[in-house]
C-alpha cells in the first residue's frame, strides 16, 4: 500500500457538488467523525471553499490528505502549472498530497498532461501524482510515461457495475483504484440484499456497499451532506464481510449500471 493510499485511510470525504453553507457543513462533520483525507477538483470550482472549511477545523496541515484535480482545460502547457498554483492558493496550502489528472484528455494523447503532472510533482506543488478516469490501457500506457509512481485511478467503483477488467489492471500496474459514486448516487439503496447482508453483521446498506469496496483493494471516496450518514460511511473498519457475502454483492456487477458515461462528461473514453 503507497504512502497515500495509506494517509487517506482508505476513506476519503468527497466534496462534489457541494458548495457554500452546505459544504462548511459537511468538511465540519466529516472532520468531527474522523476524516482527514478530502477530495476537490478545479471542475468542482470549491476549492477556495473546501481551504476554508479545512481552515476552520483546526486539523494540521500535514495531518490531512487533500486531493485536487486538474481540469482538461488547462491541459495545455501554458495553463497547467498555473491552475495548479491557483488550485493551491484557493485551497490555502502550498502543496496537495496528491494532483491527478481529472479526465484522459479529448483525442487521448495521456502523454503531454502526465508529462506535465510529473513537473508539477517536482516542484513541489503535490507530494504525489495520479490520474482519474483512465482506462486499462491508459493505466498500462500512464505507468510507462511517468518515472514517479501513480498513487491511484480515481474511478466509478461500486457494486453494481463491472470493473474487473480495471482491478486487474491495478493488481498489474500497482496503481491502486479509489471509487467514487460509490453509493451510485443512492441507487445502491434499491437493492434489499445490501440490507439483508447488514443485519447479519449490525451495519447498515451503506457501510455493507463501502465494505465490498474496501475489500475489493479500493479506497472508498463518499460523499454526504447529513452527518449520520458521514458518520455511518466512516465506520466501516471493525467488520469483515465474509467471502459467500462478498460473492453475493459481485453477483450484482452485472447489473452494469454506469452513472458517468460520454451523455454526462465530453471527455469519458470508450470505458472497458
Ligand atoms: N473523479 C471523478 O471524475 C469524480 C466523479 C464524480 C465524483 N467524484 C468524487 O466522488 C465523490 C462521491 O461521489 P458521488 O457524489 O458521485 O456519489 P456517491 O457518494 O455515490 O453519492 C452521494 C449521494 O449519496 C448519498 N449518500 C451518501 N452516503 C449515504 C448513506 N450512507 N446513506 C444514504 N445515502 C447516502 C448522499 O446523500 P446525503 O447527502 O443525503 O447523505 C449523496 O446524495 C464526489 O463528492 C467527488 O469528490 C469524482
Amino acid at each position: 500500500m503507497n504512502i497515500y493510499f495509506q494517509k487517506t485511510h482508505q476513506r476519503s470525504f468527497g466534496t462534489y457538488p457541494l458548495e457554500g453553507e452546505v459544504l462548511m457543513n459537511a468538511i465540519a462533520a466529516a472532520a468531527e467523525t474522523g476524516y482527514r483525507a478530502f477530495d476537490t477538483a478545479q471542475m468542482y470550482g470549491n476549492e477556495a471553499e473546501t481551504g476554508e472549511a479545512l481552515a476552520a477545523t483546526g486539523i494540521a496541515r500535514d495531518e490531512l490528505c487533500v486531493t485536487t484535480k486538474v481540469h482538461p482545460d488547462n491541459f495545455g502547457e501554458a495553463d497547467f502549472m498555473k491552475s495548479v498554483e491557483q488550485s493551491l492558493k484557493s485551497l490555502r496550502m502550498d502543496y496537495v498530497d496528491a494532483l491527478l489528472v481529472h479526465w484522459p484528455p479529448v483525442g487521448g494523447d495521456i502523454a503531454p498532461s502526465l508529462r506535465l503532472l510529473q513537473q508539477a510533482l517536482e516542484r513541489g506543488l503535490t507530494r504525489n501524482i495520479g490520474i482519474s478516469n483512465y482506462t486499462a490501457q491508459m493505466m498500462r500506457d500512464a505507468k510507462s510515461i511517468v518515472d514517479a509512481p501513480l498513487v491511484t485511478n480515481q474511478v466509478e467503483f461500486h457494486p453494481l457495475l463491472d470493473q474487473s477488467i480495471l482491478l486487474r489492471a491495478a493488481s498489474e500496474t500497482g496503481i491502486p483504484l479509489a471509487s467514487y459514486s460509490s453509493v451510485a448516487r443512492g441507487e445502491v439503496f434499491k437493492y434489499p440484499q445490501f440490507e439483508e447482508i447488514g443485519r447479519g453483521y449490525g451495519k447498515t446498506a451503506g457501510q455493507v456497499v463501502l465494505r465490498w469496496i474496501l475489500q475489493k483493494g479500493v479506497s472508498a471516496n463518499t460523499m454526504s451532506t447529513k452527518p449520520e450518514n458521514i458518520r455511518a460511511n466512516f465506520d466501516i473498519m471493525d467488520f469483515t464481510l465474509s467471502s459467500i457475502d462478498m460473492d453475493r454483492i459481485d453477483a450484482l456487477n452485472a447489473t452494469n449500471y454506469r452513472i458517468v458515461g460520454k451523455d454526462l462528461v465530453p471527455w469519458a473514453p470508450d470505458w472497458d
